[in-house]
């Protein structure tokens, strides 16, 4: 993949429609598969890369909690600068997205907006209590992100990536953390994916009191991989402690299946080297 040499230094992605969605409340918390009980009073929250979703403006009129939406993309101001600045394909997918996803008054208001990178993030160390990701996993450099997300965490915190499309063997017990053939997008390849999570990987497995965990969302790759027996992880769970987190699930017996990754290495044969996992909930009949 090459380099948009265009990109600020904050943006690794180069898929530029991608920069735009604008997922609704629902959506965004169905791909985490978090109950809502996680939204406790008080709770400080941030939404990392939350772009124009209206996720954070729903969840501060739903619940007690502080919810703060956090996006490079704030720099220019409110919804409506951020609009005058986007391309001709970036406004087509974000009006898609508004029309099919979102209610164009929503998104998030001027005063929850914080502007800023991931890789330098404004918050104080163990300050908040909940980080979500919600499809940016595959815009971002993990190996720079994760330390600065996992430093504003609080001890008995989480981190939540959705459409974080890692592959998982549940049979032979194998997380893969480098994604080998996703379709991401109707076909096509996706030129962004999760840079350096291997990395990101073996540095939160060296650091203590964290725990890792990866949830499969039943989502298959392409049939000759499925036959390699992978599935999309879909969920990538960083906790500040050993509690195992709580997902929600559907009736797929793929689906919200939780595995704890192990600071164990171990080879998939034709693919890779990845890392142990071991199972915490067994899987549906
Ligand atoms: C696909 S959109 C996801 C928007 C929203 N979370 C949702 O689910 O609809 C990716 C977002 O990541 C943001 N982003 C890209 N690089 C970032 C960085 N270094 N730090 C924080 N956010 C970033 C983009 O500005 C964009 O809003």
């Amino acid at each position: 993949m090459s380099e948009n040499t265009n990109s600020p230094d904050w943006l690794d992605s180069t898929r530029e429609e991608i920069v735009v969605s604008a997922r609704d409340y629902e959506h965004v918390l169905s791909g985490l598969m978090m109950p809502e009980e996680y939204f406790l009073p008080g709770a400080k929250i941030v939404s990392v890369g939350e772009g124009l979703s209206s996720f954070i403006s729903e969840l501060n009129q739903k619940f007690d909690v502080e919810g703060i939406a956090f996006d490079p993309m704030y720099q220019h101001g409110p919804k409506k600068e951020i609009q005058k600045q986007l391309t001709e394909g970036q406004m087509v997918y974000a009006h898609l997205r508004e029309d099919k996803e979102t209610d164009s008054e929503k998104g998030p208001a001027e005063n929850e907006m914080v502007a800023g990178s991931v890789y330098d993030f404004p918050f104080k160390d163990r300050s908040l209590d909940l980080v979500i990701a919600s499809y940016i996993a595959e815009h971002i450099n993990l190996k720079r992100a994760l330390p600065e997300m996992v430093r504003a965490l609080k001890v008995g915190g989480e981190i939540r990536f959705s459409a974080a499309h890692f592959d998982i063997d549940p049979n032979e017990k194998i997380f893969l953390p480098f994604k080998t053939e996703y379709d991401g997008y109707e076909g096509t390849t996706f030129p962004s994916q999760t840079k350096d999570a291997s990395e990101a990987i073996k540095w939160a497995l060296k650091q203590q009191g964290l725990s890792l965990y990866v949830v499969t969302n039943g989502y298959n790759h392409r049939s000759e991989v499925r036959s390699e027996g992978l599935i999309n992880s879909g969920l990538f769970i960083v906790r500040k402690d050993s509690k195992a987190p709580v997902v929600t699930t559907d009736i797929n017996p793929d689906f919200g299946r939780i595995f704890k990754i192990t600071s164990k290495p171990k080879l998939k044969e034709y693919i890779g080297q990845g890392f142990e996992v071991t199972e915490l909930v067994p899987a549906k009949a």
